[in-house]
This record gives structure tokens, sequence and C-alpha cells, in this order.
């Protein structure tokens, strides 16, 4: 696993001043932000950068897995708009083509082996991780003899699809690549693939080649179902590479607690709660403190468990989590990963 997940911030190293050439728009939600700097900023195929940026009174860093190839002109990264995400939110609606950041040097070990003469692969990516992915694919398409390659990559719905028209040029110019677009949510405008992620699908991709080579990248939940299904199918772990998302960036959570009213079922009517917070305490733990029934699961913004509505004021969500645009419309937070950043009232009724 490459990208850190310790809870401590972000640590960058040296920075040097980038700034941006373009911005592709490549679904309404996710943009390419293609980037300069100075001086050369090496890199493999499959590796991330910290990036930081500033707006409004903050400065904020993330990492960015690259979705360029060394040999393009230029380095590139993708983002996804992430409910709540103040980071991701500037750079699919605010950045610029003249912008400026600060980027570290690359750094990761989600990276295709040096001899790949005879190898098979299978490349996984779920939503924004195909930012790393790509770099991987183009690598591997661009060797003067391309070995087998399956690329298995999940969106929730047809929109959501990152690349897809390269994808699809990519496998009409290339016999050996085995592309599976598979949409998980809704069928609307959606024709191919179908279906909940299942690591039967990724070990049939295999075609039963025991030393194929597995890259997956993508939200927590596909990560880890693909990992132990691939571990509990006999696949060796040293052919099993994952790359996960960055760490939550928790320096950036309110450091004051805040009241917080819980409005939750009582016997007739809804009954509310009020709990006046502790600084870095997540509405959720808020919630088990006070003695209140809260769902939950993973405690880490991946299943949805502790989903509820925002009824009023305002929190700090870390990011990336697993929320749809439509969740986030509609009001609903994640409480365990959610920090009140004003008095806030909470609606824990589904
Ligand atoms: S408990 Fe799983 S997202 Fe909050």
């Amino acid at each position: 696993m490459a990208v850190p997940r310790s809870p401590a911030p972000l640590k960058t190293g040296p920075l040097q001043m980038a700034h941006v050439v373009d911005v592709v728009r490549e679904t309404p939600s996710s943009v390419t932000v293609v980037f300069a700097t100075a001086t050369p900023l090496p890199y493999r195929p499959g590796q991330y950068v910290l990036v930081e940026f500033r707006f409004g009174s903050g400065r904020y860093r993330r990492a960015y897995s690259l979705c360029s190839i060394p040999a393009d002109d230029m380095a590139a990264f993708t983002v996804r708009l992430v409910p709540g995400g103040k980071v991701s939110q500037h750079i699919t609606t605010s950045l610029a083509i003249g912008d400026r950041f600060l980027v570290s040097a690359a750094r990761g070990d989600f990276l295709l082996p040096d001899s790949r003469a005879g190898r098979r692969f299978v490349l996984v990516a779920g939503g924004s991780g195909i930012s790393p992915v790509m770099s991987l694919l183009r690598t591997l398409l661009a060797m003067p003899e391309p070995p087998p390659v399956s690329l298995l990559y999940y969106n929730r719905n047809a929109d959501d699809i990152i690349f897809r028209a390269r994808l699809e040029e990519l496998a009409a110019a290339h016999p050996g690549l085995d592309l599976q677009l598979v949409v998980t949510g809704s069928r609307e405008g959606w024709h191919g693939l179908h279906e909940p992620f299942a690591v039967t699908r990724v070990l049939a991709a295999a075609r039963g080649d025991p030393q194929a080579l597995y890259y997956i990248c993508g939200p927590e939940s596909l990560i880890d179902t693909a990992v132990e299904g691939l571990l509990a199918a006999g696949v060796d772990p040293a052919l099993v590479n994952a790359e996960r998302f960055a760490a939550p960036p928790v320096h950036e959570r309110p450091s004051r607690g805040q009241p917080v009213t819980f409005v939750h079922r009582g016997l007739l009517l809804a009954k509310r709660t009020r709990v006046r917070g502790e600084a870095g305490e997540s509405l959720l733990d808020m919630g088990e403190r006070a003695g209140l029934r809260m769902r939950s699961n993973c405690r880490n913004g991946t299943c949805g468990a502790c989903r509820a509505t925002l009824v009023k004021g305002e929190v700090v969500m870390d990011e990336p989590n697993s929320l749809s645009l439509a969740d986030a419309r509609a009001g609903r937070i994640l409480t365990c990963i959610s920090y009140a950043d004003s008095p806030v009232v909470v609606d824990l009724r589904r």
C-alpha cells in the first residue's frame, strides 16, 4: 500500500511551485489538472504527489496519484468532487489555467515490475482510483510488445466513468486489452455490465494464470473486498498491489468543540438530545458518549452505515468518503467522519 494512512498531517517534504497548464473536464464531477514545474518532476507510472493549495484563508494538502506517464509533455492528476471536500470542490469548480500550487517529489510503490515480458496484468479501479491505473495501463500498452492486460473499472453511474472515451479508444487500438467497464448503481444511459463489485470477475480476468499481477486502486471497501477475495482464492500476496487513497486531513478538523443537537426517535415523537462536543470528537463519538443508539460499522467513511441528515450548522467531513453527490445535495453526512464547526443539529432518523 503506497499512500500512508497514518492520522498525522500529510508531510510534503521539499516543495516546488507548479502552475496549472490545463483543467480538462472528464465528467460532471471530475477534472484532470495538467501542470508544469520550474524544474523537472521525475516520477514512475503509478506514483503520487503531495500538493498544497492555498485559497480562502487556508492551506490545504492532499495526495493525488498522477494519471500521466513520464513520456507525456506534462504531469497531470485527476480529481473527483468529494461531497463536503474543500479541496476537491476548489479544484473541480474554481481552479483555472495559470493558478499556482505547491507540489512534492513523486513517491509511492504502486509500481510495475521492471521485468514485464510474459506477464499478465489485471488492473482494477473504482471511481477516481483510475488515475494511477491509467498511468500503469498506458505504460503497459506503450511497450513494443504489450502484455495481455485486463482493466476492470467500476463506477456508480455511467456519467461517472472517467476517461471513458480514451479507454474505449485504447481498447479499439489494442486487441490485447480486455476493457470491462462496470456500473454498480443506476442503469440510466448504460447498456454495459451492471453488477456490484465481485472478486469472481477479477479472478476470471486472470484467465487461470497463477502468475498474473493484480493492481487495485479505489475506495477502501473495494480494495478490501478485492484483496481479501484474491488471497482467499489462493493468490500469492506478492502478486497483489493495492493503492489506497490519501489519509484524511485531520489537521483541518475544527480545533474547538461545539454544541450538537441530535434528533432521534422517541416513543411517539422525535426526541432531541443536546451534547457539548470536545475538540476532535466526531459526531458518532459524541452521540455514543451521550448514550444514543448510533448506527455505525466501518467508522472510517466507507460503508455509509452512519448516514444522517445535517439540519442546521456546519460540519467538516474527512475526505475521501463514500457519500454520493445526491446524498450531499440532500444534506446527508457521515457521522463517523464529521466534526461540528458551529452549533449543529443532526437528524439521525432515516
Ligand atoms: S460507520 Fe461506515 S461510513 Fe460511518
